[in-house]
Order: structure tokens, then C-alpha cells, then sequence
């Protein structure tokens, strides 16, 4: 890079002489980001979503299928931290905005910087190929007719909440069994009213479903879990507990010790604290989860992702809510547990998480079989230099602004003010981006930075 624009409509005409023509996958937080950051920098972009709405997952029964929106769904990240670098929230929006707010707020962003003609709606990305002299061939499926667009470079934003994880257990049962992406609210899509319920998974989703069932008038709701993880409140005394987390954008200042570490030390440094303070301040909590039969939580807080809870230690005080192990075996209208223990239920919520996928994208290119993508910097595959992606990371705080310093530095590589390391170093410093402890949203911003100041090295090394 920089790239060639080599870009060419299906007339095989060139479409511009200067800028490289970038296709962005997905008009979610992620695309939207990277769309504006990119036009901003000069480079022809086009937008592709296949849903007829811009938001993505924020769009609430998104006719694209893919949300994960339920009607009482609010962010678990505050505003400040939510917020893109040159656009806020309202001031006089909720803390924890819902889901609709958000959409407000990406619909706003879109109008407020001017870039809506570079989105195309209810255009599916069927397939990107690269070119064996480089650049993509991008098949585009739109009312039904099919085209074809070559482009320099192709940025994958297409989300990494949506391909169901759905688990099988041995044995059959006679009830119903749905992911918690198709779950709207207790009535909806299967009345909870009445019914014994079992919600798999005490990820977020898990939890915050597994509360409002028992809010609700459910018989019996268990929350069944296979493994420990950190539960921690929203907000201590009204006051948002990640608040208190420093650097927790990436546009934060980060304390000049830390600038002077290399990146891992800080990175492992901070985690080191960040335990610390989580044993510190939630260890007895998490002694009253045991006791109320949840697993341990791992000893490392930070290496898997913390659920937030205001609720859930309140629900099993009261037993409204019960903790159960895994699920062990399925007997018609029975669930067996791993504790050997029986119950009779009608429906099992699997809050069962995602899996990674880019169906547009051959397996060589994007290999998720580990449920994640090794990648340089959180973004670039270290064997492709012409693909990107944004919005797949695991933030200890939002993903939104995450995503947007990944489109930043996307600009930097695609307009030559960045150059890619040589290709050992490539390969050396490419990481798995989920399966890590979390990262903190400040310390990457600024890892990003500095290696966008090295770019003019590796150009002079070139
Ligand atoms: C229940 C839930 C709650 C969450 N809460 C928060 C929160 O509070 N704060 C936070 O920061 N994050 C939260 N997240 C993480 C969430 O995934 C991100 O906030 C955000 O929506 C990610 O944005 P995205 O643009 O990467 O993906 P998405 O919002 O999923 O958008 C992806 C877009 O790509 C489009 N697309 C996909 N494939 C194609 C294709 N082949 N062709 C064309 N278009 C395509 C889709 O139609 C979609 O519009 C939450 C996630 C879940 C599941
Ligand atoms: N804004 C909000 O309030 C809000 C609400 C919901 C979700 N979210 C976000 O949405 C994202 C996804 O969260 P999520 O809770 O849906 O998914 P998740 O964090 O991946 O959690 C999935 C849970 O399901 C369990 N699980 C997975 N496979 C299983 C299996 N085969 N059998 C039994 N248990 C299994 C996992 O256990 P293991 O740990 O053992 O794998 C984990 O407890 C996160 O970023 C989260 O922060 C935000």
C-alpha cells in the first residue's frame, strides 16, 4: 500500500485515478465508523448492508435477522464511553441508553457527517474474491439481481453478534428450545408465563434474561451454567461502576510510565491491577454467587469477559431464580443436570453466545474454526494486505469507539500515511484478537497510535 486504484465498474471502466475504492461490509456501529473515517480521508467507499435500515444489532427485529435487540435492551456501556471521537450522545439521554436511543444516535451520526449517499441498503455482500493481480471481485445481491465490483480493498464490519451458537444436548425433549438472539420479551417469541424455564449461559444476555423472566410470571426459572465468570454491578450506589475504570477510551491519555513500556508489559501490567482491584471490590459478591450455586469464577478476570448484573445476586436471594449446573441429558418434558438433579421444564432459552462467521469470505481468508482471526494490530490478516477487519475485538469497554480508532488506522494504510512492517514482523506480531484477556480500549487506541508513528519507519525500511 498504498493501494493502486485499479477500481473498475462492470463496464471494466476505471472509476478513479487518485483514491483507492473500498468496499465496507455491514452498516452496523462498525461500518458506519469505518465509512465516514474512510471518506474522510479521501478514499472512494461504498457501504453495503443487506438489511433495508442502517445500526445493525441496534435495530430491533432487524428484518436482516441478525439482532440481538430485546425490547428492554439498554447499553451496558455508559455514553462517555460509547461515544465516537467527534460525536457525543446527548447530554440529557440516559446514562445506559436503550437500544433505541443508540439507533437515534447512529441514524444522527450518519446525517450529521453527510455520508448516507455512500450506503446501500438491502444489498447483501454474497461473496469477496480476491484477484490473483490484486484487489476484489465483490458480488453484491440486491432485489433479487446479482453484480459484480472489483475494489482495492475490502473492510469486513459485518458484525460478530449474529451466527447463532446453539448447543444439542443428548437425549430429546418434548418442549421448546430457542437461542436468546430470537428472544424479545417474556412473551415473545414463546409465552414464558406459567412455564418452567431454562436459560443457558451467564454471559450477559443469560443473566439479564434470566432477571426479567423472573420478574415475570414464569413458574420456575433456573439459570444453568457450565463455568464460572466474574459478575459484577452496572452502577455502585447510582454511579456507573465502569466509570471508575481508567482508560477506558481509546481517545484517553494514557500516564507517560506506560507510554514507555513496551506494548505486552503494559497490557499485562494493567491487567495485573485491573485483577487486583476486581478481587478487591467483588470478591465477597462473587463468594455469595457461589454459595447460591454458580460456579467458581476464574482466577483472571479479565480472560473471560466479566458479566455485568445489577439484578441477579437479589433474584437467587430470593428464589425467584435458581443457579444449576450444566445441563447433563434431555428426558422429554424433564432436564437432567450435571449434579444429578431432575426438573421438569417447557422451555430452554440457550443464551449461548455467537460464533464467529464471514460467509462472504472463502475459509482460507477468514479461518474461524477457533472461533476467532489472528490478526495484526486487531485488524489486518497478516497474509492479506488489502483486507480489514473492524468491529471484532474484545473491549473491556465499548466497541463502537474500538472500532472507529480501527477504522482510523485502516485510512492511515489505505491513503500511505502507514506502511505495513515487513512480512516477518507481520507475522510475528499477529495475534488471536478474542481468545485473550480483555483489552483495555485506551491502551489499544494508543498501541494503534504508535504504531501509525512507526509506519513511516517501515516505509524508509521498505
Ligand atoms: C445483546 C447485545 C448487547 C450489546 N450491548 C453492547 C453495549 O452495550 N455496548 C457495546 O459497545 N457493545 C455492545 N454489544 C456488542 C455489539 O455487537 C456492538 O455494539 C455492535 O452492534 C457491533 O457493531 P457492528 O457494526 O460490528 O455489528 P452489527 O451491529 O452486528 O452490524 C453488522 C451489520 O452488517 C450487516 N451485514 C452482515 N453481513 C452482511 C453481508 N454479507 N452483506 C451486507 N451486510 C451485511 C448486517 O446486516 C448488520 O447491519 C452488544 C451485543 C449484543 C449481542
Ligand atoms: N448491553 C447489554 O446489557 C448486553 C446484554 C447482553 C449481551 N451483551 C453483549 O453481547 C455480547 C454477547 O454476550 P452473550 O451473553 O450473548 O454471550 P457470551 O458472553 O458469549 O456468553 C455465552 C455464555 O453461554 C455459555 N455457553 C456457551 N456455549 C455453551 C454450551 N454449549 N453449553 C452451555 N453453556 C454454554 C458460556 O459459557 P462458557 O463461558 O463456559 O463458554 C457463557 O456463559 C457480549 O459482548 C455482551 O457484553 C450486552
Amino acid at each position: 500500500m498504498p493501494a493502486q486504484n485499479t477500481a473498475k465498474d462492470e463496464n471494466n471502466t476505471p472509476v478513479s485515478q487518485q483514491a483507492a475504492r473500498v468496499c465496507v461490509v455491514g452498516a452496523g456501529p462498525s461500518g458506519l465508523t469505518t465509512t465516514k473515517t474512510l471518506l474522510a480521508a479521501g478514499l472512494n467507499v461504498d457501504c453495503y448492508d443487506m438489511s433495508p435500515h442502517i445500526g445493525g444489532h441496534w435495530v430491533i427485529e432487524n428484518p436482516n435477522g441478525k439482532s440481538s435487540a430485546y425490547r428492554s435492551l439498554r447499553t451496558n456501556t455508559t455514553k462517555r464511553m460509547s461515544r465516537f471521537s467527534d460525536f457525543d450522545m446527548p447530554a440529557d439521554w440516559p446514562e445506559f441508553p436503550t437500544y433505541d436511543y443508540v439507533r437515534t444516535w447512529l441514524e444522527a451520526y450518519v446525517d450529521a457527517f453527510g455520508f448516507r449517499q455512500n450506503i446501500s441498503t438491502n444489498t447483501d455482500v454474497v461473496s469477496a474474491r480476491p484477484e490473483t493481480d490484486g484487489g476484489w471481485q465483490v458480488t453484491l445481491e440486491h432485489d433479487g439481481c446479482r453484480s459484480k465490483v472489483f475494489y482495492d480493498a475490502v473492510v469486513a464490519a459485518s458484525g460478530s453478534y449474529w451466527d447463532q451458537q446453539l448447543p444439542t444436548w443428548p437425549g430429546h425433549f418434548d418442549g421448546t428450545i430457542f437461542h436468546a438472539q430470537d428472544y424479545l420479551d417474556p412473551s415473545a417469541p414463546h409465552e414464558t408465563k406459567g412455564k418452567n424455564v431454562i436459560i443457558v449461559g451467564v454471559g450477559n444476555t443469560g443473566c439479564e434474561l434470566a432477571c426479567e423472566i423472573a420478574r415475570a410470571d414464569a413458574e420456575n426459572v433456573y439459570l444453568s451454567a457450565r463455568s464460572g465468570t466474574w459478575i459484577m454491578p452496572k452502577t455502585i450506589d447510582g454511579v456507573p461502576a465502569a466509570e471508575g475504570v481508567p482508560m477506558n477510551h481509546p481517545t484517553d491519555d494514557i500516564p507517560l510510565e506506560l507510554q514507555r513500556m513496551p506494548q505486552d508489559e503494559r497490557e499485562l501490567l494493567l491487567e495485573n491491577l485491573a485483577t487486583q482491584k476486581i478481587k478487591e471490590t467483588y470478591g465477597e459478591r462473587m463468594k455469595q454467587f457461589e454459595e447460591l450455586g454458580l460456579p467458581a469464577a476464574p482466577d483472571r478476570p479479565l480472560l473471560k469477559r466479566p458479566t455485568m448484573s445489577q439484578d441477579l445476586l437479589e433474584h437467587l436471594e430470593k428464589g425467584d431464580l435458581r443457579a444449576m449446573p450444566a445441563i447433563a441429558e434431555l428426558h422429554g418434558d424433564h432436564v437432567a443436570f450435571e449434579n444429578g438433579e431432575t426438573i421438569k421444564a417447557e422451555i430452554i432459552i440457550a443464551a449461548t453466545g455467537y460464533k464467529l462467521s464471514y460467509p462472504y469470505l472463502s475459509a482460507d481468508i477468514a479461518d474461524t474454526r477457533q472461533n476467532d482471526l489472528t490478526l495484526f494490530c486487531g485488524i489486518v490478516p497478516p497474509e492479506r494486505k488489502d483486507l480489514f477487519f473492524v468491529g471484532v475485538s474484545r473491549p473491556s469497554g465499548a466497541f463502537w469507539p474500538v472500532a472507529e480508532a480501527q477504522a482510523k488506522f485502516v485510512a492511515a494504510l489505505l491513503t500511505g500515511a502507514y506502511t505495513l512492517p515487513n512480512q516477518d514482523e507481520l507475522d510475528q506480531r499477529s495475534r488471536p484478537v478474542l481468545n485473550r484477556a480483555a483489552m483495555s480500549p485506551g491502551l489499544y487506541g494508543f498501541a494503534l497510535r504508535e504504531e501509525l508513528a512507526r509506519g513511516t519507519h517501515h516505509r524508509e525500511g521498505a
